[in-house]
């Protein structure tokens, strides 16, 4: 049942408000500003042993994964990073008693997340999952974790639960946050931050019919450039692959330092650039990126928190915590690739050769 949407993904996209408000729901603690994560299971002496993080995942699990070690670094103070499954579990890795590895799925089925997680556990190490599908394998296999709460995502691309996967990792970068460094000022500033989401999201989304112009007039490109810096960079990441399955476009997405060493050679008019541009610390930074794109003459549409004077179109949109933000600025992108796809007249739900869940290797 579509629900008056004429697309699964078009549902899915709009039902992020209250998919966000699902993943919070009692879960928040104010007394101590911290979250409770019933099905963790690990308990604060365990949480205070962690010394690295190593998040392992698929395709937009892995760019959740990206934002998810991202927040346990900032908040938490662990370092932290995110590696596709299937790389991290074919090039022998050491594996380390004080690492805490977080296996990431939509569907709980993927094989090679799946596989990664096995491989682990052979070798005594502790995973945890953040997983959407109730019961799935991979819910089962690992060792506790943090249930995605998106709902049942139908469209072979994921929005929605890419979405609440970041939430769900931001829940638990507060709660190891709170129980190693960070303070409570600092929780309660990002529990007010979680719960600004749904309403924001919601206004992101009444941009829609400005997005969908947007997307009539970047159509006609053969190809896209997504670029992003740090907490910016795994947005690039996600927008590009989602504009690649639905639309056919042919993205990249490169951290926006990286352009002068190699991609600044690909732009030119019929390249246009999508930057995400939050105002944080990195802002100066990434104005310059625009400039180096403007004069090359590249097309720019940036999603900002204000109009970019060097893009030739922005999408501005509401302003949430610094480390909250990425979650943000992901969402009219989904829009963009959508929109994009329907005026190329594509099979939004049942992309071309792929499935929803990759059972096999
Ligand atoms: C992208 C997409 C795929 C999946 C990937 C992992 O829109 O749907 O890249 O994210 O196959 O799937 P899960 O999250 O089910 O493990």
């Amino acid at each position: 049942d579509m629900g008056g949407h004429d697309t699964y993904m078009h549902k899915e996209i709009s039902e992020q408000p209250d998919a966000v408000d699902r993943v919070l729901r009692g879960r928040i603690d104010d007394r101590f500003s911290t979250v409770h994560l019933g099905g963790l299971n690990l308990d604060a002496r365990e949480a205070r042993g962690i010394r690295r993080v190593k998040i392992l995942g698929c395709g937009t699990s892995y760019h959740a994964g990206m934002i998810g070690a991202g927040l346990v670094e900032s908040l938490a103070r662990i370092p932290a990073d995110a590696e596709p499954a299937s790389e991290f579990r074919y090039r022998n890795p050491v594996v380390d008693p004080d690492t805490l590895y977080i296996a990431v799925s939509q569907s709980g089925e993927t094989y090679d997340v799946l596989a990664a997680v096995q491989e682990l556990k052979r070798k005594g190490a502790r995973v945890l999952g953040v997983v959407n599908v109730v019961g799935s394998a991979i819910a089962r296999e690992t060792d506790g974790g943090v249930y995605v709460h998106a709902g049942p995502e139908v469209c072979v691309v994921s929005t929605k639960c890419f979405t609440n996967t970041v939430v769900a990792f931001a829940l638990l970068a507060l709660h190891l946050g709170r129980i190693r460094d960070l303070s409570v000022a600092d929780g309660k500033r990002i529990i007010d931050g979680l719960r600004r989401l749904p309403a924001q999201i919601s206004e992101i989304l009444e941009l829609e019919d400005e997005i969908k112009k947007l997307a009539d007039l970047y159509a006609d490109a053969k190809s896209m450039m997504f670029i992003g810096r740090v907490r910016g960079y795994p947005v690039a990441l996600e927008a590009s692959l989602k504009l690649k399955e639905i639309s056919y476009i042919h993205a990249e997405a490169y951290p926006a330092s990286e352009l002068k060493h190699g991609p600044l050679a690909l732009i030119e008019p019929a390249l246009p650039t999508v930057a995400i541009v939050p105002d944080d610390e990195l802002l100066e930074k990434n104005r310059a990126a625009l400039e180096e794109v403007k004069a090359r003459s590249g097309r720019i549409l940036a999603v900002a928190h204000q109009e970019q004077e060097k893009a030739d179109h922005t999408i501005v949109v509401p302003k949430n915590e610094d480390e909250l933000d990425p979650i943000l600025m992901g969402i009219p992108l989904q829009l963009l690739a959508y929109h994009t796809a329907l005026s190329l007249g594509r099979d939004i739900d049942k992309p071309r050769n792929l499935a929803k869940s990759v059972t096999v290797e």
